[in-house]
């Protein structure tokens, strides 16, 4: 089966984006040499369409870049949602904060610029929702940081587990540490997961 075909073909046949994340795509595009970053339509119509399911009021994210899943998981909260964003990069925080002033559902959205591990720990109370999406090679230090914050029942997002197959690969630090926190998941008892082969691997999990 020729993969490249195959991911087209699923994104052909999933919901699309918003008229506003086109757009914001588009500038990212424009402006922006990392635009790979951006986790794209698949990983993007399945944080909405879990959100919606769980009924998600809390979200934390891990890795904001220009804001598009951000803006994507923002737009399926209820009205009295709110979002908690990360980022340390001040290249991307223009774009991200000019489509969250766009957006109706901008209020919803607070943006913490600086070392997400620094940062995470400002925010008070808990979550029912989490996307990690950040630097991969703090990934198990993010897990241990969240999960006690995550609420019983509450979803995490895990994306780039794959790593492009280098989880595989002993000589890649970053492949390790993603390596290293599949195990954590895989073998805590206090969440029930699934590896998805979503783009470059997502693992969506559930606390018990
Ligand atoms: C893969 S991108 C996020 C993509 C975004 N979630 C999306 O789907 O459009 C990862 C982001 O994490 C940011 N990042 C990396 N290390 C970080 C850190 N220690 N603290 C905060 N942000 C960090 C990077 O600057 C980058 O913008």
């Amino acid at each position: 089966m020729d993969q490249q075909a195959i991911e087209r073909y699923a994104k052909n046949h999933t919901t699309d984006h918003s008229e506003l994340i086109k757009e914001l795509i588009g500038v990212s595009d424009e402006n922006l040499e990392h635009i790979d970053m951006l986790s794209g339509r698949l990983v993007g119509r399945l944080l909405s369409l879990l959100i919606k399911i769980s009924g998600a009021g809390r979200v934390l994210e891990v890795g904001t870049f220009t804001g598009f899943s951000a803006l994507t998981m923002a737009e399926s909260l209820p009205e009295d949602g709110e979002l908690f964003t990360c980022e340390y990069n001040e290249r991307y925080e223009g774009i991200a904060r000019t489509f969250f002033d766009k957006s109706k559902v901008g209020t919803k959205i607070t943006l913490l610029m600086g070392k997400a591990l620094e940062t995470i720990p400002t925010i008070s109370g808990s979550f029912d929702f989490v996307f990690l999406d950040a630097d991969k090679i703090n990934y198990p230090k993010y897990y241990e940081m969240i999960l006690p914050r995550l609420e019983q029942g509450g979803i995490m997002v895990v994306d780039n587990v794959f790593w492009s197959g280098e989880v595989l690969d002993s000589e890649s630090d970053k492949g390790r540490a993603i390596d290293e926190l599949n195990r954590m998941i895989r073998d805590d008892d206090s969440v029930e997961q699934v590896m998805l082969p979503v783009r470059d691997g997502v693992t969506v999990l559930r606390k018990k």
